[in-house]
Order: C-alpha cells, then structure tokens, then sequence
C-alpha cells in the first residue's frame, strides 16, 4: 500500500507536518524531486523541526529515501543528520545514486542568473540554492551524480570537463567573480570527502531496486512531494517554476518504482485554507500588501527557507481543480483552517474571467492567467477559538461555517477530506481517513 503526498497549489501548503502525520503506518519516506529549497517544518511533542531535504517522516524514525529525481546539496544533508543527532534522533537516510549532486558553483550561477534577470524584471525569486543549475546541467548531461563521487576517477574527470565551462560561464556571460567554488582541485577534495563519508555511512543504495524490494515484502511506501502543482516545470506557471515535477508523475520517474506504486495508491492533495507565495509569477487572487501584512502577522507568513514574507491570496479553486486534474487526486488534506478563523469577511475564487469570458481551469499560458480576474464568492465566516477542544471532539466540532468551507472544497474537486489542520502540531490536525488504512476502500 503506498501514498503520495502533494503541494496543491505554490508550495508552503504544510505538507511535511501531513508526512509526519500520515508516516505513521508507512515503513519508508522517499522524496523524488527537490533539493535544499524546501522548507518542511514538523512540531512533535513542542519541538520544532525544520527540514530542507531529509523526508519528514525520519521523524519518526522511518526510513528516508532520497531518490533519483532529486538534487543533493551534501553540507546540508549532513548538518541536517548531524542536527538531528544532536536532538537525540537517529537519522536513517538512504540516497540514490542516480541522484545528481549541487555543487557550490550552482548557488553561484543560480544567484547570477537571478541578478541579470532583475534589470528586466523576470527573477524568479528562487530560494538561491543552485537548484536550476543543478538541473540544467542534469539535463544538458553534464551532471554529477552521487554514485559518480565514489569514483575517484570519474569525479575527477567529470569535474575537470564541467567546472571550466561553468566558469566560463559565470565570468563571461553573467560577469560575475568566481572563487573556489569554481576550483577543479578543491571540489575534488571536498566531494570525494562526502563520497567516502556517504559509502562509511552504507547511505548510497540503488533506490528504485530497494524501494521495489521493500513494497514486494509488504512495505508502505509513503512519497513526499516537495514545492507544488504549481511551481511545476510542467504543469506550473511556467517560468516562474521551480525545476522539478513536484506532480504525482514524477515520484515515478524521480524513484525508479513500477508506475503501478503511484498511481495505484492514494495520492492526496494538501490543500491551505488559503493561498500563499514566496517568489514571483502572477497570483489572481492577491491581497493588497496591506490586507497580506495583516494576515501574515496571524499567520506567520515568512518562508521557511528564506524568511522572506509570502505573499497571500484567497483560495484559488481553479487552480486546486488543475491539480486535482494533474494529480488524479483521491484525496484532500485541507490545511490551516484556524488561520482564517476570526476574519470579517471571507472569500473564494471559484472561477475567472479571461478577455470577456468565464473560465474554471487555469490557462496554459502564464500570459493568460496572469490577465485572469477571479470571479469570487462570498463564504460564511467563522470566529477564532480556542482550536485545542475541536481538536480532541473531532471534525463535527469544527465550526459550521468552516465545515462549509472543507466540504465545499471536497464537492468541488470531487474527492473525500483525509484531514482538516487546525495547528501546525501533529496532533493539531483532524484526520477523518488514513491513507494507508484499506478497510475503507
Ligand atoms: P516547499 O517544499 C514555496 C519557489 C521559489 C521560487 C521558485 C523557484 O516548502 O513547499 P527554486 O529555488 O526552486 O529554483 O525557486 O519556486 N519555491 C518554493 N516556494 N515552497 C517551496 O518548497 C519552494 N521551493 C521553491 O520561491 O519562486
Ligand atoms: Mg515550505
């Protein structure tokens, strides 16, 4: 029995708090795309955690499984572990090594590249962390993966082969200055350094053949999308994406399991009560700056990662139904409901209007939605409270109008709510159906 758990709309929608909750029941957690620009924050027993790459539900002293389709920024892999250890966890981590690794010259490049765009006012507003070239160069076949780093001498002519043209690359095109994070001698020490501590630590394994094994013997495999829908480099609004497939098809291409063991299982969308971003790119439904600062002094709305404030929109259903879509959702997990408690008025966008016409589903072109104005509807409000008392009678003591909210959300994408978060701790979320749990299927 296996699970995916997906970013319904920008990301920051609390899915690391859902791996959290929904590991439990599963033996391994793997995450299939990403790197170290995921910001996943989990609160067990007071105690904040706060997770960039390992999968959330180490937790919990599950497995973690880093797959293929991940980009790895080693230094925080292993302060990560280290963090963990020095907070009386005992991390298991496996990393596949298909993965491809983020050298320091792809935080140089990914900033460079942001600084050329701001003159034009095209940034993306990535996290920074060389994600984009890391891929790029993936794609492009000038990558390096984990595996490679356990061969001295394939690092070493790999690196001797990429490095000089990325600095090229860095001096001549995007005139910026290079240090050792372009010096072929020092990222060979340095990441054979990783290579063999990686191999010490038996951290290395082929993921999909291990994963493969592991559901064969009865295991549950949970999978934790990073980022979201719609900061897909597909399906996202494009380019203001990351460069991923946070998108259920890529825990298949990003872990080497038969497709049967996505699309086969539960694949559940988290879903905030509202709408957040970190970055740029256009948000229909956007507060002006000062209804958003108001919301996020409620809310704490800063990303995890960057600490930069989000920008805060109402719930967007076009684009949840776009997901649902993508997806194939079986599921929602409705997140942050006892964020919007307490507000005068209320509202969802369930459709636009696009040159004159209405339109339910996102446009294809960012161009398009970005000349989309949302056609909203009013909703009941309902006040703040003390969450703590719901939270231990269950979903029929949630508020009337926000029972509303969560069934209208589930009528409109045609699947059943798994969860309702009322608070960012692990028992301050409402779960009506686990995924791995078929006895009511
Ligand atoms: P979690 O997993 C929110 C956004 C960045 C930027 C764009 C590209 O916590 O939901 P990148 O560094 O990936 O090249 O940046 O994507 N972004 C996220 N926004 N949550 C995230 O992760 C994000 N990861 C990347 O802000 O707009
Ligand atoms: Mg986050």
């Amino acid at each position: 029995m296996n699970a995916t758990v997906i970013g319904s709309q920008l990301g920051d929608e609390g899915k690391g708090g859902v791996v959290d909750l929904f590991s439990e029941d599963a033996d391994v957690v793997v995450r299939y795309q990403g790197g170290d620009n995921a910001g996943h924050t989990v609160v067990h027993d007071g105690e904040e955690y706060k997770l960039r790459l390992i999968p959330s539900g180490v937790i919990r002293g599950k497995t973690g499984v880093l797959g293929n389709g991940c980009v790895l920024n080693l230094e925080t892999l292993f302060d990560e572990i280290e963090t963990l250890r020095t907070r009386g966890l005992n991390p298991d981590v496996r990393v596949s090594s298909r993965a491809h690794v983020v050298f320091p010259y792809h935080r140089v490049l990914d900033r460079a590249e942001e600084t050329s765009k701001t003159d034009e006012d095209q940034a993306v507003g990535t996290t920074g962390n060389g994600i984009g070239p890391a891929y790029e160069d993936k794609a492009g076949r000038r990558g390096i993966r984990v595996g490679e780093l356990l061969d001295e001498t394939v690092l070493r002519d790999r690196l001797e082969y990429t490095v000089p043209k990325k600095r090229r690359l860095a001096e001549d095109v995007f005139d910026v200055d290079t240090g050792i994070e372009f010096d072929v001698d020092h990222l060979f020490e340095t990441f054979r350094a990783f290579g063999d501590q990686l191999q010490s630590e038996g951290m290395v394994v082929d993921a999909g053949s291990v994963l493969t094994e592991m559901a064969r013997d009865g295991a549950n495999v949970l999978f934790e999308g990073a980022q979201g829908t719609h900061i897909d480099v597909d399906h996202g609004n494009y380019p203001f994406v990351t460069s991923s497939n946070p998108t259920a098809g890529g825990a298949i291409t990003g872990t080497g399991v038969d497709p049967s063991a996505v699309a086969d299982g539960q694949i559940i969308g988290v879903v905030k009560a509202y709408l957040s971003r970190v970055g740029s790119g256009p948000m229909p439904t956007e507060l002006s700056e000062e209804s958003a600062s108001r919301v996020r002094e409620e809310v704490g709305g800063f990303g995890t990662v960057t600490g930069r404030p989000r920008r805060i929109g109402w719930l967007d259903v076009p684009m949840l139904r776009h997901a649902a879509r993508v997806n194939g959702f079986t599921g929602i997990v409705l997140n942050h409901v006892d964020a919007l408690g307490g507000f005068e008025e209320l509202k969802v966008c369930e459709a636009y209007e696009l040159d004159g016409e209405r339109v339910t589903d996102v446009p294809s072109t960012t161009a398009a939605w970005a000349r989309c104005t949302p056609e909203y509807r009013t909703v009941e409000t309902w006040s703040d409270r003390d969450w703590s008392e719901i939270r231990d009678d269950g979903y029929d003591a949630l508020p009337d109008a926000a029972r509303t909210y969560v069934d209208y959300v589930s009528t409109e994408l045609g699947v059943p709510v798994y969860a309702v978060g009322i608070g960012p701790g692990r028992d301050e979320t409402i779960v009506r159906r686990h995924p791995f749990d078929s006895s009511e299927d």
